[in-house]
C-alpha cells in the first residue's frame, strides 16, 4: 500500500498518491479517493453532530479509504463506526487511517454491503457508490434500524438531470426535466426513488437535508415506521407540467398529458431544526460550509425554481442582478436564493407575477424609465 497523508478538519487520512482532485472522480491505484468530496464529508460530520445522540451506530457501507468513516468516528461524539468496502485493496487504507487517528470506535470491514446489511442493522447507513445508488438502496433500508437515518449520494447526474433520459427512465422510472430546473428535478427524482423503495417495506421518510453540489446529489432522510408513514410519504410524490413558451409550471399528484415530468418528491428538502443545529466549526471547507448553510437555511422549501436566464430568453430583456430581482419580488411575495444555481431563485409568486416583476427591473426598463 502506498499513499500520502492529507488532513480534513482535525482528521488525518492516508489516501492513494494518485487520487482525483475534482469531478466525479476515478478509481486510481485500485482505491478511490476524491479531494473535492471533502465538502460532502464535512456536511456528514456537521449533520451527525447536530443529532446530538448519546449513541449512534454508523455503517459507511462503501467507504473506499475509510475517509468518511474515520472522520465520523474522530469528529462526532458517541459514534461506533463500521468502515466497509468490498474492495480488499481498500482495507489496508482503512486500517491505517483508524490507527493514524488512534480510534477505538471504528472497525474495518471487507464485505459486500448487501450481505453486511442483511445481517446487521445500524442507526445510520451511508451509501456513496460510483454512479447510481438504486442497486444498493433496498439493502441500505434493510440494514437501517427502526427510526434510523439513510444518507445517500448519487453521482449519476447526467441521467437524473435529463441529459440521458433513457437511463433515468430505466433506473428511476421517472421522466427527468432538462434545462433550468434539471438539478432540482434530479434531486427530487432521487428522493422519489428512495420514498418508493421505503414504501415497499411499510416505511416512510422525512427528509432532513438534501442538496445538489458539484457533480452529485445527496439526501439524508429519517426513516419512519408504519403503513401510514409510507402512505403519507407516497402522497408527497407527483408530476410536473412545464410550458417553455409561457414558463408556466404546475404540479399534480396524477400523470397526464401536461404533467408528464417525474414522478418527483414534491415535499420539503430539509428540516429547519437540523439546519439550525449544524455548525461548520473545525471543518475542512469551513467557508463553503458556512455559505451553503446560510443558503439552505433561508431557501424557500418548495417546488420549482425560476432562473434569470430563463426569464431573459422569454422576455428578450437582459437580466438584472439577482439581488435586485429578489428585492423586487419580496415587495410582492416571498423569494429567496436557491443552492441549486447562483442565477436561480425560489418564490411563492405566480409565473405571471414573476415575469411582470422581471420586466420591471430589467436594465432596459430601468433605463427607459429614467
Ligand atoms: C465512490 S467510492 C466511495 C468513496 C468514499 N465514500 C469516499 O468518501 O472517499 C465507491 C466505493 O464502493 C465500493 N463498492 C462497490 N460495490 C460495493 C458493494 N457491493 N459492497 C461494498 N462496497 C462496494 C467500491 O469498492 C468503492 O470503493
Amino acid at each position: 500500500m502506498t499513499g500520502t497523508t492529507i488532513r480534513e478538519g482535525p482528521t488525518e487520512i492516508i489516501v492513494p498518491e494518485d487520487h482525483s482532485m475534482h469531478g466525479p472522480g476515478t478509481k486510481t491505484g485500485g482505491v478511490f479517493f476524491n479531494e473535492q468530496m471533502a465538502f460532502n464529508r464535512d456536511i456528514s460530520v456537521m449533520f451527525l453532530r447536530s443529532l446530538q445522540r448519546d449513541e449512534l451506530t454508523v455503517c459507511d457501507a462503501m467507504t473506499a479509504t475509510g475517509s468518511r468513516a474515520v472522520r465520523i468516528a474522530n469528529e462526532v461524539p458517541n459514534t461506533y463506526v463500521t468502515a466497509n468496502d468490498i474492495n480488499p485493496l481498500a482495507i489496508p487504507y482503512i486500517e491505517e487511517n483508524i490507527k493514524l487517528n488512534g480510534l477505538t470506535n471504528c472497525e474495518a470491514s471487507n464485505r459486500n454491503m448487501h450481505s453486511l446489511l442483511a445481517e446487521n442493522s445500524f442507526d445510520y447507513v451511508d451509501l456513496d457508490p460510483f454512479g447510481s445508488p438504486v442497486p444498493f438502496t433496498q439493502s441500505a433500508i434493510l440494514g437501517c434500524k427502526r427510526r434510523g437515518i439513510l444518507a445517500i449520494t448519487a453521482t449519476d447526474t447526467a441521467p437524473l438531470a435529463g441529459a440521458h433520459a433513457i437511463k433515468c427512465r430505466r433506473r428511476y422510472q421517472s421522466e427527468p426535466i432538462r434545462g433550468y430546473m434539471c438539478h432540482e428535478g434530479g434531486l427530487r427524482i432521487l428522493m422519489c426513488s428512495i420514498a418508493k423503495e421505503l414504501a415497499k417495506f411499510d416505511r416512510g421518510m422525512v427528509p432532513l437535508l438534501s442538496f445538489y453540489a458539484d457533480h452529485y446529489f445527496r439526501t439524508y432522510v429519517q426513516v419512519v415506521e408504519g403503513a401510514q408513514a409510507a402512505d403519507s410519504t407516497l402522497a408527497q410524490l407527483g408530476y410536473m407540467a412545464y410550458d417553455p413558451d409561457t414558463l408556466e409550471r404546475s404540479v399534480s399528484d396524477r400523470y397526464d398529458k401536461e404533467h408528464r415530468y417525474g414522478p418527483f418528491w414534491l415535499g420539503p428538502l430539509h428540516s429547519s431544526d437540523i439546519l439550525q443545529r449544524m455548525s461548520p466549526t473545525d471543518t475542512a471547507t469551513e467557508k463553503r460550509c458556512n455559505k451553503m448553510l446560510e443558503i439552505w437555511k433561508n431557501e424557500l422549501d418548495q417546488v420549482f425554481l425560476f432562473d434569470l436566464s430563463e426569464l431573459s430568453s422569454h422576455t428578450k430583456l437582459s437580466p438584472p442582478k439577482l439581488e435586485d430581482m429578489l428585492t423586487a419580488l419580496n415587495e410582492c411575495g416571498h423569494a429567496t436564493k436557491t443552492h441549486m444555481c447562483p442565477t436561480s431563485f425560489k418564490t411563492d409568486l405566480s409565473t405571471k407575477e414573476v415575469i411582470d416583476i422581471y420586466r420591471s427591473v430589467s436594465p432596459e426598463t430601468l433605463r427607459a424609465n429614467k
